[in-house]
């Protein structure tokens, strides 16, 4: 979509709609817009609907051709002073299907919407962000005729008010930064939604070297199954062992232009399709595994965004891409494998891979990189949907700093997210007889024993690790800035946690 600042006074210009906000309790529409009789006609007409400005109710009515404006869109927004910057972001998604349901191409956000939250760049960023990310479609394998129709049926620009300059050029900064957060995210919604065929190791690693290009201040690395060999990474070698797509290591590094010191690592889960191997998968729990890979996915969003945000930290990126099939190649339960750090982990289940993996992503960033924190997302564990739900990840870490930081910049974002204990007696369920550690430790308290495994592997650097099996796809539109499918959860979440730094 595209944006503009309209100076004139609304009402001088066509629109197709121009949304307003009103608070409960205090309804006035049109102010300064509207000649009067219409203005009261429309409160009348609120009235006669029984509308009363709650959070989130809508009314939509047509104005025909009494003014430029086709239709006016009156929007509730609860409680004067209630409002929050989530339910800011959700009321715009909400605003913009109004809009698509209207067949409007354009739309007018009134100074009204805007004056809720904190301050005037975090409104527009936010009002752009809930707007980008509803009007989302994956389109790349429809047909063209069906992908321009959506296209022709969307509202395609927004405008909004102008305003002082001090104030205009910070609405300018919301702008952007809500441009560039959507569009991360859009990329890992993107990558989750396409197919496994298209979407393997190799092509993974395509996406990040595409993500490198001169004057980003990004540089990635790429290993092969040899260089891997070389490095010890047998545990994901073995998890890939299965498939005809090799596993590959990426790491991506954004350095800021002023020198500094603090260096974060981000660890993401990529099995680009987990069949379960060997431990095959019935059907109906296997039909949405070309979302495994969703972890890595938000650390490529997060870098498509990082040059604009420009944080003052150095930022590693990393993920091993493998697929987890089965064949006569594949791993097998009751095999031994060694991470990169030596450790061996015996395999009692080769569909609980993801963590197999992460030991060596983990090893490396904790050894290599000495990192001052390292955060892992995965799409870990079905475990972390029976505790909290297919919206809500789950969040274990070792530092207390870390995590809290991490579960604002989460609230930030509109990400739900919600703690569960690292709790340490039960390291002995994933205690091995014969080697370092098993790579599963039963059904109760899964996601638990799953974060235990994965903290043998981070050498005491203080460490986050995200379940997001739930949240990285919608299999219903819960919220209307997350459409089905991928919905790009976490990237920016890490946006806001590096901004904070
Ligand atoms: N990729 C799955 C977890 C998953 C489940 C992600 C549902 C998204 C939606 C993971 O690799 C897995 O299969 N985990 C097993 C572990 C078990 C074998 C210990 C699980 O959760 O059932
Ligand atoms: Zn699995
Ligand atoms: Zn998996």
């Amino acid at each position: 979509m595209e944006y503009s600042f309209r100076s004139e006074p609304l009402g001088s210009f066509a629109c197709d709609v121009a949304a307003e906000g009103v608070c409960q309790g205090a309804i006035a529409v049109g102010k300064g817009y509207l000649p009067d009789t219409i203005s009261s006609a429309v409160e009348n007409e609120l009235k006669r609907r029984g509308f009363e400005g709650k959070e989130g109710d809508c009314c939509l009515l047509a104005l025909l051709e009494q003014t430029m404006i086709r239709q006016l869109l009156i929007v509730g927004m609860g409680e004067r002073g209630k409002m929050t910057g989530e339910k800011f972001r959700t009321l715009s998604a909400k605003i913009l299907k109004t809009a698509n349901g209207a067949r409007a191409k354009d739309i007018y956000v009134h100074s009204s919407l805007l004056k809720n939250v904190r301050d005037p760049a975090l409104s527009v960023q936010l009002l752009v962000e809930g707007m980008e990310l509803a009007s989302y479609h994956f389109n790349a394998y429809r047909k063209h005729t069906a992908a321009e129709e959506i296209k022709k049926r969307s509202v395609a620009r927004v405008m909004l008010p102008s305003a002082d300059f001090a104030t205009r050029k910070r609405m300018e900064r919301g702008l952007e930064r809500g441009k560039s957060f959507s569009a991360a995210t859009v990329l890992a919604r993107d990558l989750v939604n396409t197919p496994s065929m298209f979407m393997h190791p190799r092509e993974m690693a395509q996406q990040a070297l595409k993500l490198a290009s001169r004057g980003t201040g990004i540089t990635c690395k790429i290993m092969n199954r040899e260089q891997m060999e070389k490095m010890g990474m047998h545990a994901s070698l073995a998890v890939g062992a299965g498939s005809q797509h090799e596993p590959i290591f990426v790491q991506l590094v954004y350095r800021p232009k002023a020198k500094t010191s603090k260096k974060i690592a981000i660890v993401g889960k990529a099995i680009t399709f987990d069949s379960g191997g060997l431990s095959l998968k019935p059907a109906e729990h296997m039909s949405d595994m070309k979302i495994d890979m969703a972890g890595a996915a938000a650390v490529l969003g997060l870098f498509k965004a990082l040059p604009d945000l420009k944080p003052r930290v150095e930022v590693h990126g990393l993920f091993i891409a493998a697929e987890n099939m089965p064949s006569g190649s594949a791993y097998r339960p009751g095999d031994i494998v060694a991470a990169m750090d030596g450790t061996t982990i015996e395999i009692e289940n080769t569909d609980a891979e993801g963590r197999v993996t992460l030991a060596d992503a983990l090893a490396y960033a904790a050894l290599k990189i000495k990192p001052q924190a390292i955060i892992d997302l995965a799409t870990l564990t079905g475990a972390v949907i029976i505790a909290l739900g297919s919206d809500v990840a789950g969040i274990l870490s070792t530092n207390k700093d870390l995590k809290q930081a991490l579960m604002h910049a989460a609230q930030e974002a509109g990400e739900p997210i919600w703690e569960l204990p690292l709790f340490k007696p039960y390291a002995e369920l994933i205690k091995s007889k014969i080697a370092d550690v098993r790579n599963v430790g039963g059904r109760p308290g899964g996601v638990i024993t799953a974060a235990l495994f994965l903290e043998k592997f981070v050498h005491d650097v203080p460490w986050a690790h995200i379940d997001i099996a739930g949240p990285s796809y919608a299999e219903k539109e819960t919220r209307a800035e997350w459409p089905v499918g991928g919905t790009g959860w976490g990237v920016r979440l890490l946006l806001n946690y590096l901004a904070s730094l």
